[in-house]
């Protein structure tokens, strides 16, 4: 006789999460689905975006590495806010959240 095969194995699934209906960010103008309690870089991966900072030095593309708050390489304009980073910030209905050139101070360049 066959076990019953469990359900889908995700990142929920397994803590038994049960989070409530998702909402709605922004991301470089793009809708972007979140869940209750979901920080800002998750919510990005989850949608395949693994990129939203260039470096300084070459303009390389980096995304979230360590995941708490140690790297900052998650780092992105949040709300018009630079370097903010974007693994320790929940997902809140309505942010806006830009992609982040060089130090995210391009304004003051003189
Ligand atoms: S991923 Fe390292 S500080 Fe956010």
């Amino acid at each position: 006789m066959r076990r019953p095969r469990p359900g889908p194995r995700t990142p929920a699934a397994l803590v038994a999460a049960t989070p409530g209906p998702a909402h709605t960010i922004e991301f470089d103008g793009r809708a972007i689905p979140a869940l209750p309690g979901q920080s800002i870089a998750a919510a990005l991966w989850a949608q395949g975006i693994v990129a939203w900072r260039t470096t300084r030095v070459g303009g390389r593309p980096r995304g979230a590495f360590c995941g708490i708050g140690a790297c900052y390489d998650c780092l992105a304009t949040v709300n018009g806010r630079p370097n903010q980073r974007t693994c320790l910030l929940p997902a809140a209905p309505g942010d806006t959240v830009t992609t982040q050139e060089g130090h995210g101070h391009a304004e003051l360049a003189v």
